[in-house]
């Protein structure tokens, strides 16, 4: 690490069953690596978020759910939709699953995130895991439909890589607020 900064950054992140979170864990760890303070937040429905004054820039995230973001991360994007919008703002997602084939395949753009025009600099999408004896019968039911592979498929080093990255471009002054 060098020329650590008083400068703080949000990690935000809804997470059902625990692996978006930990996606978040490793991303916090990354940019505190490249010299930031960091704030991991899981989000809660009925938590409202301090302002967002003291943070330098806001890395939001959630896993998905039939194409959508869990209603926490909308709700976050809507309280503080005009602080976000002039901040340097990045988005990540935790969802598809396999190997080989990988699915669903989804375009950033189009998944539902309640962002609308905000300005992000960056929507990643990364693998989810899924681990059928911690769902809710209803959600095997919806697994099984859909024939979703079970597994750990979480690629640690894009986004460790992803969160260097984001360390860097904050301190190179390459995103301003
Ligand atoms: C009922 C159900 C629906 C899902 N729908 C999607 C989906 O639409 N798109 C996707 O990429 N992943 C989908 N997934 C996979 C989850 O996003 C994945 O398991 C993720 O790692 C879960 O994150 P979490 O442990 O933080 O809740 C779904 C999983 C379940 C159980």
């Amino acid at each position: 690490m060098s020329n650590p900064t008083d400068e703080k950054v949000l990690v935000a992140v809804a997470s059902k069953h625990g692996s978006t979170f930990e996606i978040a864990q490793a991303l916090a760890a990354a940019i505190r690596e490249g010299g930031f303070k960091v704030d991991l937040r899981e989000l809660q429905k009925d938590e409202e978020v301090d302002d967002l004054d003291c943070y330098r820039a806001v890395i939001l995230g959630s896993a998905i759910y039939a194409g959508n973001w869990l209603p926490e991360a909308k709700i976050f994007v809507e309280q503080h939709r005009v602080a976000l919008s002039e901040m340097p703002l990045w988005f990540f997602s935790c969802g598809p699953l396999g190997e080989d084939e990988v699915k669903p395949k989804h375009n950033p753009a189009e998944l539902k995130t309640g962002a609308g025009d905000l300005p992000i600099l960056d929507h990643q999408i990364f693998l989810g895991k899924l681990d059928p004896s911690s769902l809710t019968f209803g959600e095997r039911l919806v697994v099984k439909m859909v024939k979703a592979p079970s597994g750990d498929f979480r690629e640690w080093e894009k986004v460790r890589e992803w969160g260097r990255a984001i360390a860097g471009k904050l301190r190179s002054g390459l995103v301003e607020a």
